[in-house]
């Protein structure tokens, strides 16, 4: 496979939208909207990537950082090109980003039932919290 790795810009959006909701594991809600999703690339300038293959979008991500810490969003691969690389390839991309920006260390979010997604993870190397819940709310 030929891959290209790009930025994740919003000329891209429908497109990593159309990939994110077929792939099982990413949860999708309001802040995914159009608006949302520029303005946190606006915020977080060249640390989202795509990789596309021969014009077919395999991969996307997108990351940022708070000033102090790393986040990384909504991996997602194409589910018949997955075990191919992609993944690895794709959090390498936002390591380098944030670790130019000065930042030691990331965080992600993922569903506790998300079995492949926890081997993913572990397998490229992070360990999973077991002292730390989210503790969420919408502001109205
Ligand atoms: C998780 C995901 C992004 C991995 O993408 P990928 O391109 O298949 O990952 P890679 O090929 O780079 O895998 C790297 C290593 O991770 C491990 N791994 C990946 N998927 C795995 C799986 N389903 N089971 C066990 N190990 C797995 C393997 O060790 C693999 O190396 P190997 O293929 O040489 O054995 C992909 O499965 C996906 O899109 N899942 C649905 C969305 C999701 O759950 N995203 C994560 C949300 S936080």
């Amino acid at each position: 496979m030929n891959l290209r790795v790009l930025p994740f810009t919003m000329a891209l959006y429908d497109r990593v939208l159309e990939l994110w909701q077929q792939c099982e594991g990413i949860g999708l809600g309001d802040s995914d909207s159009r608006e949302n999703i520029a303005l946190f690339l606006e915020r977080n300038p060249g640390m989202s990537f795509v990789v596309e293959s021969e014009k077919i979008l395999l991969g996307a991500v997108m990351a940022g950082h708070d000033g102090r810490r790393g986040y990384i969003h909504h991996l997602a691969v194409l589910p018949d090109r997955r075990r191919k690389g992609v993944g690895r390839i794709l959090v390498e991309n936002c390591l380098k980003s944030l670790k130019n920006a000065g930042i030691l260390k990331c965080h992600i979010f993922i569903f506790n039932q998300n079995e492949n997604g926890l081997k993913f993870w572990e397998s490229v190397g992070w360990s999973v919290r077991k002292d730390i819940s989210i503790v969420s709310k919408f502001i109205d």
